[in-house]
């Protein structure tokens, strides 16, 4: 039995989210805590990205969106942005390999043309080869920023001539890179920020948010998303009505 009594009972009246959207945040901090470089934070990050996504799709997630990389993210310091690179390489590299049994499909969504040749070469070769796949729909934000991807919709709207009669919020979600897919119901963001840090700004209207202190990211555990998800489950969502 994989949950526990107490999960399974709790479990049965639950609603689970359909989107989860999560901002792997603190990997820094968890390594300043070790006395480790904070590249060390971003390896563990990734390796428990992997134990996260593997759990949504078992307890069946439709969507997770994880902003791996933000338009703003170039900012950092040279080192520490070409070693995050060296890492989504790697990690592609492994996805390619390991996600190929799995019922996961990967897609991007950001603006891939910055990346390298060789990382937008993995980039494709994983969304091509888990293109048919049926279980989790996993979205990998890179280089991705709400408010770039707003300003990305508009500019392919002219570029399509749409006329001002014909935008409405449902053309305006066909044009933004999660297109077909449920909004977010849930967004959880460890590690003490309160910020939605320009993640999914049009899809998470009416989002539930959940921050989780006194974690960081590697720490994260499915217990603690089991929580996050109680959390959400408790939630009287209104959208704007009584
Ligand atoms: C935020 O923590 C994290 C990032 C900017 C990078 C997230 C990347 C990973 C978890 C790597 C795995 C992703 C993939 C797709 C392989 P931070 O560096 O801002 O932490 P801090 O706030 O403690 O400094």
């Amino acid at each position: 039995m994989f949950f526990s009594k107490k999960k399974a009972a709790r479990s049965a009246d639950r609603v689970l989210p359909v989107h989860i959207g999560i901002i792997m945040d603190g990997n820094g901090r968890w390594a300043q805590k070790r006395g480790l470089p904070r590249m060390a934070g971003h390896r563990a990050g990734a390796q428990n990205f992997r134990v996260i996504t593997r759990y949504c799709n078992k307890i069946g997630i439709k969507y997770l969106t994880v902003y791996a990389f933000s338009t703003e993210n170039w900012s950092r310091p040279k080192e520490e942005v070409d070693a995050l690179m060296k890492l989504f390489g790697e990690y592609l590299e492994e996805a390619l390999r390991d996600f190929r049994d799995e019922n996961i499909r990967t897609r991007f969504i950001g603006d891939v043309s910055a990346f390298s040749d060789e990382l937008r070469a993995l980039i494709e070769e994983t969304e091509e080869l888990s293109s048919d796949k049926t279980g989790l729909v996993l979205n990998i934000a890179m280089n991705y920023g709400g408010r770039a991807e707003l300003v990305s919709a508009v500019k392919k709207m002219a570029e399509d001539k749409l006329s001002p009669s014909e935008i409405s919020e449902e053309t305006v979600s066909q044009y933004l890179y999660t297109a077909g897919q449920a909004d977010p119901d849930l967004i959880i963001r460890p590690s003490g920020e309160y910020r939605t840090s320009n993640f999914l700004l049009w899809q998470s209207a009416y989002s539930e948010y959940v921050f989780m202190d006194n974690i960081l990211w590697p720490d994260f555990t499915t217990d603690d998303l089991e929580r996050a998800i109680d959390i959400y489950s408790q939630r009287n969502r209104r959208f704007g009505g009584v």
